[in-house]
């Protein structure tokens, strides 16, 4: 069932394209209007939501961090991002007005299902954003909204990952829509841009061979950092803890903007630090914020592997190795650029001879709290 691939998740990092246009599929009527009847939540209520929580662990999290930058600005709701194990434990200020949106692959995720019966408790409105059809988070919660990313099998999570970045997205601008915050040309507009996604991630997919060549040439790392700001931070994360888990390195991610705060002491000379950049596009471009940080962490004999859009020739100065992917707008580009640091954590842990589908210490669900 690998499809000649040499692994699950070398399947499932290639079957992304088809993770995000069928979690898009159908969504819509003729009239391009978002229908999420499935989610059997009564648009009254969802009008009302004051706060969203968004509840998950590991990799769904993060998908929840990269969503809060889109649903926040499209809907003008506060987002918070928790950990579902933490959610709990703290008294969470949660109401009727509050929508939580629990994200979890595989649906029975224990510290997701416990936090999801504690936020019904206290009267909360619950959306689960599941990629498994009939399991216990979705069938615990008010509604759901699935990911069509099809079974994932890889311990690590790929596909579903950006599945839930799609499904977060859809529910953010089905949200707008009710509640008046965009237009509905504004919101066709968005959703042309999630339907251009699957093309572009096939173009990232297509380019791969070169990460492949930069992860064997590191097989000796016991380091990588990783920085990002604005929605390349949680995409940060994330390739920080694919390496984590599949090639077993000591990995973290920053927010860029926090380097001088403290990370910055790490430097030394050989230390490799993936960067993703910001695009130049958009408003509040964070691009030369992030450029000078590659120079900052070069001049201290960094390795600076960066991640940016096509056509981005100012990075070149300060990168040993530049990862291009196609421009797209800035809240879709965690799609593209998460990609190469998954392949990368693949390949090194590859090139180590470890089993990538299947990582030491980890489940594939985690069933216990
Ligand atoms: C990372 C990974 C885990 C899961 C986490 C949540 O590659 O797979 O961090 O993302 O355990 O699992 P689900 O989404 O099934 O609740």
């Amino acid at each position: 069932e690998k499809g000649g691939f040499a692994s699950f998740m070398a399947k499932e990092i290639a079957d992304q394209p088809a993770a995000v246009a069928d979690t898009l599929r159908g969504r819509t009527d003729q009239t391009g209007r978002l229908m999420l009847d499935e989610m059997h939540i009564e648009e009254s209520v969802m009008r009302s939501v004051d706060k969203i929580i968004v509840i998950a662990c590991g990799t769904a999290s993060y998908a929840g961090q990269v969503a809060r930058y889109a649903v926040e600005h499209w809907c003008r709701i506060p987002v918070e991002v928790e950990l579902a194990h933490e959610f709990r434990y703290r008294d969470p200020v949660v109401t009727e007005k509050t929508l939580v949106v629990a994200v979890s692959q595989s649906g029975e995720t224990m510290d997701t299902i416990m936090a999801v019966r504690h936020a019904r408790e206290q009267g909360a409105k619950v959306v689960a954003i599941c990629n498994t059809y009939g399991s216990t988070i979705p069938r615990e919660s008010d509604g759901a909204l699935y990911t069509h990313a099809g079974p994932e099998i890889a311990v690590a999570s790929t596909k579903a990952f950006l599945a839930q970045i799609t499904a977060c997205y859809l529910l953010g601008l089905y949200l707008a829509q009710l509640r008046g915050n965009m237009f509905a040309d504004e919101i066709s507009d968005k959703l042309g841009e999630l339907h251009r996604m699957p093309g572009k991630i096939a173009e990232v997919l297509g380019r791969m061979g070169e990460v492949e060549t930069l992860a064997h040439s590191m097989a000796d790392a016991t380091s990588v950092l990783f920085l990002g700001r604005h929605v390349g931070f949680p995409v940060a994360l994330e390739g920080a803890l694919k390496l984590k888990e599949l090639a077993y390195i000591h990995a973290e991610g920053f927010a860029a903007g926090e380097l001088k705060h403290g990370p910055i002491a790490l430097i030394e000379d050989g230390q490799p630090v993936f960067m993703i950049v910001p695009t130049k596009s958009g408003r509040h471009s964070l691009h030369a914020k992030v450029v000078s940080n590659i120079q900052e962490v070069r001049a201290r004999g960094a390795r600076t592997l960066v991640i940016a859009e096509e056509g981005d020739e100012d990075v070149r100065k300060y990168a040993e190795h530049v990862v291009y992917v196609p421009r797209c707008p800035t809240l879709m580009a965690p799609l593209l650029t998460v990609v190469p640091l998954q392949v990368f954590a693949m390949e090194l842990a590859t090139a180590k001879g470890l089993d990538v589908d299947q990582p030491r210490n980890l489940a594939k669900s985690v069933t216990v709290e």
